[in-house]
């Protein structure tokens, strides 16, 4: 097994934000987060301000503009690691100067573009007090809350997970209101945009959560359903070391919640852009990140994780590898371990392109001995040989693939999930 327990995780992402002096961890209705600075939580513990993803990598020339995020992270360690991000999908682009974070007229927390002058991103919460106030909780929440009552809480950023598991969040289903958590995965290393995988309750009803590839629903993991003490697939959660578990199912939610046992200790459980649930454990005294585990074990096992055209091989040092014949189609998202769109043939097809007569096509087949077959195959009962079979998959050009064994299978546009 070459399967390493401690794999450290470069995270591209670097603090923008000088330490400042006398942080607070409030924002009221009338101020505005002050250029550069943070709010902080007032144990130290958890930071909110604007950061970017690194633009040292050689794959951004030094003039691309960077791309400017609100978010939360641990202040105490070096290394920058959003647990939460509130315009995900929306940057800032160019410079940060120009955002001002601040409460809005109508009572919500709300980023602003002063060049564009155009709203980035409001927490959108219906308000009926009178004046709000934000706070960055101890527990890295951070709520928009009624002034005059603190018990009156408008919105919070525990509601709205991005790619991490946050602790001390409930995660699920609010069966009243309808919210329902999901944890979505990022798109690459520089573009925390929603990726391809999500995890969230499993939507048949059953107590457990399902990891799936968003756009298909297509479920390629699951916890199993918890037992009262654990979830089935999990039963390394029955120790019970770091965390303290519940899974809560009542007449108004459903959810699970964890806590840490040592309050001190830094960690995060995050969706990975490959579609793997990771826990970061914070080493000080090396002052990195250690992955703790990995979930599924084999990345194998995650739905199209090397995109179209690969071959998945958990055993080897480069896991995702592009088909003979076949080439990384961007060099530059597969570095920033976004494999959306795998591989390309280094020469097209003939079929479909030049001529689409079957009896003229130079395309030939190839064949892949010793692999797993993908999924998703169609079944040609008509081809009795393997012959036949190759013939009904020359006479479509959306045909890529056939094989042969007792049936024969045939695969249409994208080969996904092909494994040693
Ligand atoms: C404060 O807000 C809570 C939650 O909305 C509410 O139940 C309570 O009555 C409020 N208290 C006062 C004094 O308005
Ligand atoms: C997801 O689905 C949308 C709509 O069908 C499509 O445009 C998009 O390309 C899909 N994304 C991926 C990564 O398959
Ligand atoms: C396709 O190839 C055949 C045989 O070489 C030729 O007769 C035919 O004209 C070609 N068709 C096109 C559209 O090029
Ligand atoms: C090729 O196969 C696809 C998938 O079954 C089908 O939608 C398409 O109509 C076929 N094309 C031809 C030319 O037979």
């Amino acid at each position: 097994m070459l399967r390493t327990f401690i794999i450290l995780v470069p995270l591209l992402f670097s603090i923008h934000s000088p330490a400042c002096s006398a942080a607070t961890d409030t924002i009221s209705a009338g101020e505005a987060l002050p250029k550069d600075e943070k709010l902080v939580s007032r144990n130290g513990r958890f930071a909110l301000g604007f950061f970017h993803p690194d633009t040292d990598s050689k794959f951004f020339p030094r003039h691309t503009l960077k791309h400017w995020y609100l978010g939360i992270w641990f202040d105490k360690i070096p290394v920058l690691t959003p647990i939460w991000i509130a315009n995900r999908e929306n940057p800032i682009v160019g410079h940060h100067r120009v955002t001002k974070l601040t409460i809005a007229s109508d009572g919500n927390l709300a980023i602003f573009n002063q060049a564009t002058r155009s709203t980035v991103w409001s927490t959108h919460a219906s308000i009926t007090a009178k004046k709000t106030m934000v706070v960055l909780q101890d527990n890295g929440n951070l709520i928009l809350r009624d002034a005059s009552n603190s018990s009156n809480v408008l919105w919070q950023s525990f509601d709205y997970p991005t790619d991490v598991m946050l602790i001390g969040a409930k995660f699920g289903l609010d069966k009243v209101t309808g919210l329902n958590r999901v944890i979505v995965s990022k798109k690459s290393l520089a573009d925390p945009a929603a990726g391809l995988y999500c995890l969230e309750l499993d939507p048949t009803g059953a107590n457990q959560y399902v990891l799936e590839f968003c756009n298909s629903s297509i479920v390629y993991w699951s916890t199993g359903e918890w037992n009262g003490q654990f979830f089935n697939s999990i039963p390394e959660m029955s120790g019970r070391t770091l965390f303290d578990f519940k899974f809560i199912n009542n007449n108004q939610e459903k959810y699970f919640v964890f806590n840490l046992l040592e309050k001190d200790l830094i960690t995060v459980c995050f969706l990975d852009i490959s579609g793997q649930m990771k826990q970061l454990l914070w080493l000080e005294n090396k002052q990195e990140w250690a992955t703790i585990y990995t979930l599924p074990k084999d990345l194998c096992d995650i739905y199209a994780t090397c995109g179209p055209f690969t071959v998945c091989n958990s055993n080897a040092l480069q896991v995702c590898d592009c088909i003979k014949g076949f080439s990384v189609r961007s060099p530059k998202d597969w570095e920033l371990e976004d494999r959306a769109g795998g591989c390309i043939r280094n020469t097209p097809l003939d079929c479909g392109t030049k001529n689409q007569s079957r009896t003229a096509t130079t395309d030939k087949f190839y064949s892949l001995p010793g692999i797993g077959l993908p999924t998703e195959a169609n079944i040609i009962e008509a081809a009795r040989t393997a012959d036949q079979c190759a013939l009904a998959c020359q006479n479509n050009c959306s045909c890529t693939a056939y094989s042969y064994g007792n049936r024969c299978s045939v695969w249409y546009d994208d080969l996904l999930n092909v494994r040693v």
